[in-house]
């Protein structure tokens, strides 16, 4: 695939420690189902790879264009190219994409990241553009979510009413705003400073827009999120990153990340978490029986295309 040596490679991926620009060329046109990006944002920070990450604006949009024509470039019709930023270059950066993709959604997904600043709104959402290449994506299985639950009795927080009996037994439909990705906080799970993305936001990521023969595409690959939940999905992959110390070492011992994929499939797709079933038994709130409840991993379940 790429002609250069990669630094790391598994059976279903190759890490590249050189910068993207370099390597992007090298992908052939038409092969990748799902590119994905979360470049540094342009705030002055400190990279260990040390790049310039305080470019003039027009520089920094006119950088980003340049890798992000290869990311179209390199997607198969009806791939998924999907874009981690903030709402300011996002915005931007959507106009460009939407000249050469189809655009399906801006995700807005509710995480803080930085503290309030006087004189503008709390900043607490990222941006994540989802485009395709030609009309319509090629693979679409978003994830279903639980009903959200009190922390504290496991009671629904919205009423159903009368459509209790109506709901897919494998949870609530996708919305395009995702207020269930926690930052990477706990010290277990966080690779370095600020920049590691969730494994949850990946996982979601990767089983929407990605079968198992796919191939994920992630020119940023910082501590290598994407290409453990790569991996760990049975996913191919390609990676690119300036230094790539981080990611080796993640990917060189799995088993933390594995377990806490685990912990994350556990409650997807099903109405209802064990975590709050076992709320609700405890403060004796019995599920109406009107609920139809199912394991997605039951061959049986006959819900896959209800809403
Ligand atoms: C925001 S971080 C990515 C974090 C990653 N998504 C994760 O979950 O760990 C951006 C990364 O891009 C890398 N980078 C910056 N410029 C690059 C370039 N031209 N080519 C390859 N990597 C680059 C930086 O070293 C940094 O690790």
């Amino acid at each position: 695939m790429v002609t250069m040596n990669p630094i790391y490679e598994t059976e279903l991926g190759k890490l590249y420690q050189t910068d993207c620009l370099k390597a992007l060329p090298n992908v052939p046109s038409n092969t990748v189902d799902l590119a994905f990006a979360d470049p540094p944002f342009n705030l002055g920070k400190r990279y260990s790879s040390g790049i310039d990450d305080s470019l003039d604006e027009s520089r920094y949009i006119e950088w980003c264009e340049s890798w992000l024509s290869e990311m179209v470039r390199v997607l198969k019709p009806g791939g998924a190219l999907m874009h981690w930023n903030l709402p300011k270059w996002n915005l931007a950066l959507g106009g460009f994409l939407s000249r050469n993709l189809t655009f399906r959604n801006w995700i807005t997904v509710d995480i803080k990241y930085s503290l309030p600043i006087s004189g503008r709104l709390y900043p607490s959402h990222y941006s994540l553009l989802y485009f395709v290449k030609g009309p319509k994506p090629a693979i679409f299985h978003p994830d279903r979510l639980p009903i959200s639950c009190c922390r504290h009795c496991g009671g629904e927080i919205k009423d159903y009413g009368g459509y209790k009996s109506k709901m897919n037994p494998l949870g609530v439909n996708l919305s395009d705003v995702w207020t269930d990705i926690p930052p990477v906080r706990h010290q277990k799970y966080k690779r370095r400073d600020a920049n590691a993305l969730p494994l949850k936001l990946m996982d979601r990521i990767i089983s929407m827009c990605t079968d198992e023969e796919s191939i994920v595409l992630d020119p940023f690959g910082g501590s290598g999120t994407t290409y453990v939940a790569a991996e760990l999905l049975g996913r191919k992959w390609i990676g690119m990153e300036l230094d790539c110390s981080t990611a080796v070492s993640r990917l060189d011992n799995l088993d933390e990340d594995r377990e806490h994929l685990a912990k994350i499939h556990l409650n997807k797709n099903k109405l209802f978490t064990e975590a709050d079933l076992i709320r609700r038994k405890k403060n004796n709130k019995p599920l109406s029986k009107n609920y139809t409840l199912f394991d997605s991993h039951d061959d049986n379940c006959p819900a896959r295309d209800r809403d």
